[in-house]
C-alpha cells in the first residue's frame, strides 16, 4: 500500500527578530556579519512566554487538517515530533496536542530525535497507515529559546521556534506518495549536542541553581563535520538506490542549522546548490519543524506539483539523521 502526504500547514509565532535585534535587544555579543557570513541565518521567530511548544503545533496542525478536508476527529493518531515538549518528562505533548484538537478517536504519542523527528515521523506515520489506520498527523514543533542560554553565543544565534505539520493517508493514485525512508542513527556522538541536565542521567536538585549545563549545549565543530557527511550520505544513498540524476530531482529540502553545511554536502556531492530548498535565511534552525516549515512555504508558493519527486534530508541531536523520497 502507498502512503501519501494529503495536505501541509506551518506556523511561526509573530515575533520576528533579526541578528541586529538579537545584538540590541537580546544583549548578545554578536553581529549581523557574522552570523550571515557564518551561518546564512538573517532573523527568527521567538515565541512569546504565552506560546507554548504545543500551542504553536496546534495552530500548525489545524491548517494541515483543514487544508486536509477532514476533521479533527478523522484522525487516528498523532505524531509529536520535537526535542522542546511542554513538559520534561510527562504528560506527553501529543496527548495535550489531541485534546486542544478535539482529535477523540485518536492514539498520540511524542517522538523525540531531534532535528531528524519529522523525517522518522514521516516513515513511522507511513507504518501506521500501511499498518491499517487511515489518517494520521505528524507535527514538527519547536520551543527552542526557551532552552537557550542568551549569554553562549555560540548557540542562542542558531535557533528559533516554530511548527509545521502533515496529514498522511493512503494514496489514492501512485502519483503521490512515501517512496523511501533512509533511517540512521550514530550514539557514538551524542554528547555532541545536549541538555546536560535535568535528565534522570543528571537529574535536578532542589535549591541547586541555573548554571551553563541547563542549556542547549554543542559542539558546533564535530556537528559541523557530522552534517555534512550526513546530508551527502542520506542523499547519494537514496538517489544510488532509486537510480536518479540530479534532473529527476524537483528540490532537495535538508534540515537547515547552516547554510555553509548544505553548500558543502551539495559540493560533496557534485550537486547544483540550487537544487536545495532554503529558509534558513528567515527561519532558523527550527529543528524537528525545520522540514514541514519549508514544505509548506514551498506548497503556498507553487513551487510543488504533483508527480514531482523531492527529498528530505534531517540530521541533528542524536547524533541521528535520514531523509525521505517523496513523490510529491
Ligand atoms: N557572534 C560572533 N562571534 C561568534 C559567534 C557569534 N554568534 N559565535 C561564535 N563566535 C566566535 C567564536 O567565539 C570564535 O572566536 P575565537 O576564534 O576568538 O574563539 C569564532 O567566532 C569562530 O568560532 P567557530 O566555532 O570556529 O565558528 P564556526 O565558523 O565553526 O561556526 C557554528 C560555528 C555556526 C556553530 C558551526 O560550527 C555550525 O554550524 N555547527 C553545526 C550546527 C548544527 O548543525 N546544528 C545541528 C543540529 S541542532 C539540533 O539537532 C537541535
Amino acid at each position: 500500500m502507498a502512503v501519501e502526504i494529503l495536505s501541509v500547514g506551518a506556523y511561526t509565532p509573530k515575533n520576528r527578530v533579526t541578528n541586529d535585534a538579537l545584538a540590541d535587544i537580546y544583549k548578545v555579543d554578536t553581529s549581523d556579519e557574522w552570523i550571515m557570513s557564518h551561518t546564512g541565518i538573517g532573523s527568527r521567530y521567538i515565541a512569546s512566554e504565552k506560546e507554548t511548544c504545543t500551542s504553536i503545533a496546534f495552530e500548525a496542525s489545524k491548517i494541515a487538517i483543514e487544508k486536509a478536508g477532514i476533521k479533527a476527529n478523522d484522525l487516528d493518531c498523532v505524531i509529536f515530533a520535537s526535542s522542546t515538549p511542554d513538559y520534561k518528562t510527562f504528560p506527553a505533548s501529543s496527548s495535550i496536542l489531541q485534546e486542544l484538537l478535539g482529535a477523540e478517536n485518536a492514539g498520540a504519542f511524542d517522538l523525540n530525535q531531534g532535528c531528524t523527528g519529522f523525517i522518522y515521523g514521516l516513515e513511522v506515520g507511513r507504518s501506521l497507515i500501511v499498518g491499517g489506520m487511515k489518517k494520521v498527523l505528524v507535527v514538527g514543533a519547536e520551543k527552542l529559546t526557551s532552552h537557550l542560554n542568551w549569554e553562549d553565543r555560540n548557540t542562542c544565534v542558531l535557533f528559533g521556534d516554530g511548527a509545521g505539520a502533515v496529514i498522511l493517508t493512503e494514496s489514492v493514485s501512485d502519483d503521490s506518495k512515501i517512496i523511501d525512508s533512509f533511517l540512521r542513527s550514530e550514539g557514538s556522538g551524542a554528547e555532541c549536542l545536549k541538555v546536560h541536565k535535568g535528565g534522570s542521567k543528571y537529574p535536578l536538585i532542589a535549591g541547586q541553581v541555573v548554571d551553563d549545563h541547563s542549556f542547549i549545549y554543542m559542539d558546533g565543530r564535530n556537528v559541523y563535520n557530522f552534517a555534512v557527511r550526513a546530508v551527502a550520505d542520506v542523499v547519494r544513498i537514496l538517489m544510488e538506490k532509486h537510480n536518479l540524476s540530479e534532473d529527476d530531482l524537483k528540490y532537495i529540502v535538508p534540515h537547515q542549522a547552516n547554510k555553509r553545511i548544505i553548500q558543502a554536502a551539495a559540493k560533496r556531492l557534485g550537486l547544483n546548490f540550487n537544487k536545495f530548498f532554503l529558509n534558513i535565511e528567515e527561519f532558523a534552525n527550527t529543528s524537528a519543524a525545520t522540514v514541514p516549515i519549508a514544505l509548506n512555504e514551498m506548497d503556498e508558493k507553487g513551487l510543488l506539483v504533483k508527480g514531482d519527486l523531492i527529498l528530505t534530508v534531517g540530521f541533528g541531536a542524536g547524533l541521528a539523521y535520514g531523509g525521505n523520497l517523496l513523490r510529491w
